[in-house]
């Protein structure tokens, strides 16, 4: 029945009382209809037999005296007397016939279509004309022996009177419909009058006005309905209130977080700074002058075996000073903050080319761009990440390091040619509390960039970070706020 889920509450239940009404005066149009239609053909059966007999009774001297004037006058009256009658016929015992009412020639087979049963009894016989039904009644003269009486008594006039009567039903049901009607829709406004008035509070609260609340005017079925809806929008307004209090009490806690995450890298990369620069102001001339001092020391030796073991040392001396300033840059390029990003970044590829054999092709925009130091240090430590993992990770030969440079954002993609990054890997990562790939997303969104990691079309993997050039209320990662060149 999806067909009348279309209408409204108040059209379904007027329609349905057109539906009853319409039946109902079918049913009756029917039953009056045969009832009507077996009274009056009874009654014409009974009446035709009355004016046979009374014929009967009257004409068998004119028919013994060959009086066929008085014959004919005789049954021309009684027809005349009654509109039923459509015709009357005298016939003889030998079928032969004697007077009609007809008014011109008598219809072809009509004194043939009813004739006396073996006991020469009174019958009557329905015959079916070009103007109807016509009951045909049949009565002997002096029990057949002079011969039969035949009166045709016509269903015209009486279906005319039953058809007037059904009409003025039809109408009398039409006018009940109209009634119905009136009394259908000021029914079903007061029933749904209600439920309209509780669907609109409905869809005001599902459109966010919590406050809405709907009237409830009786203690019937739609009044209890109306009474609970309202006491399911108060507890939604309080478990609403609850969940706003722990959104809230999340956002707070993830503001925090970010702005720890922003001082820890912030302290860090500081620590790194005052390490790298400790190494190379300290450390270093430390191991420069001891350098010095075995060289002079190897050159003053008295013997071949104390220049040989001074030599060693200071060979030995020298690695670590070297290993050291790599360190030193490795932990904070100096470069970095002196030439700009993409001069680091070159450094560092070509640094990584030599150390593990991998081809690193980089892609940079022409012109110098200026970008806040917190950016360039994110980028930064993100290519170091991502080139480390190239390496830990897949057999790849090849990378693509691509920069560029727009109005608004700075994007850098970091492309190889190894097995390609799947979804468990990161899953497991997590599991495993890997920080890489966290962190160079942590890094990303806090400057409120984006930052992508999946297998590319050729196989390998792809890293995608997009970091805005300008963010208010943005501190920085480095503990410094410096521009910083690209270029
Ligand atoms: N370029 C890559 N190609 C294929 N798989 C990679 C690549 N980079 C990362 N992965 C996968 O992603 C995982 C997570 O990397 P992530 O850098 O987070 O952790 P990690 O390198 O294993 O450890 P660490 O915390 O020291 O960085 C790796 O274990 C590896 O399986
Ligand atoms: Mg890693």
């Amino acid at each position: 029945m999806r067909w009348v889920d279309k209408f409204h509450i108040n059209q379904k239940i007027f329609g349905a009382i057109i539906i009853a009404l319409l039946f109902l005066a079918s049913i009756l149009g029917y039953i009056i209809w045969e009832s009507l239609t077996n009274m009056m053909t009874d009654e014409l059966k009974k009446r035709g037999l009355t004016i046979a007999n009374t014929i009967a009774a009257s004409s068998s001297d004119y028919i013994l005296t060959d009086d066929y004037y008085a014959t004919y006058m005789l049954i021309t009256q009684a027809q005349q007397a009654d509109e039923d009658v459509r015709y009357i016929l005298i016939i003889n015992n030998n079928h032969g016939l004697v007077s009609h009412t007809f008014a011109g020639d008598i219809p072809k087979g009509i004194i043939r279509a009813h004739v006396p049963d073996a006991f020469n009894r009174s019958n009557v016989e329905t015959l079916t004309s070009n103007e109807g039904r016509i009951h045909d009644v049949l009565v002997p003269i002096e029990e057949g022996d002079i011969g039969f009486v035949r009166v045709g008594m016509t269903e015209k006039q009486a279906k005319s009177y039953i058809m007037k009567k059904i009409g003025k039903l039809i109408v009398a049901t039409i006018l009940v419909c109209i009634g119905a009607a009136g009394i259908a829709y000021l029914v079903t406004r007061i029933i749904t009058k209600p439920i309209n008035r509780l669907v609109r509070v409905a869809l005001g609260i599902s459109a966010g006005k919590l406050s809405l609340r709907a009237k409830v005017s009786s203690n019937d079925d739609v009044g209890k309905l109306t009474q609970a809806f309202n006491e399911m929008a108060d507890n939604l307004i309080s478990s609403n209130k609850e969940v706003e209090a722990l959104l809230d009490e999340l956002r707070d806690k993830d503001r925090q977080r970010d702005t720890l995450i922003l001082k820890l890298i912030s302290a860090q990369e500081d620590e790194r700074k005052r390490i790298s620069r400790e190494l190379h102001d300290e450390t270093s001339q430390a191991l420069t002058s001891l350098i010095v001092t075995m060289r002079v020391m190897a050159d003053e030796a008295k013997d071949a075996e104390q220049h040989e073991l001074l030599t060693t040392s200071r060979d030995i001396a020298a690695g670590i000073l070297r290993e050291m300033r790599d360190l030193a840059v490795e932990l904070r390029p100096p470069i970095l903050d002196d030439m700009g990003l993409i001069p680091a970044m070159r450094k560092h590829v070509s640094k990584f080319e030599e150390k593990y054999g991998i081809n690193v092709s980089m892609t940079v925009p022409n012109e110098c761009v200026s970008i806040e130091s917190h950016i360039a240090v994110a980028l930064y430590r993100i290519l170091q990440e991502g080139l480390t993992n190239i390496v830990k990770h897949t057999a790849a030969t090849h990378a693509d390091v691509h920069m560029e440079v727009g109005l608004q954002t700075i994007s850098v993609i970091i492309h190889d040619n190894g097995h390609g990054i799947e979804q468990e890997d990161l899953e497991k990562a997590r599991q495993q509390n890997r920080i890489g790939i966290q962190g160079m997303r942590e890094r990303a969104l806090l400057l409120g960039g984006t930052f992508q990691i999946e297998k590319s079309e050729d196989g390998g993997t792809e890293v995608k970070v997009s970091i805005p050039l300008k963010s208010p209320n943005r501190g920085g990662a480095d503990g410094n706020d410096n521009e910083n060149n690209v270029g």
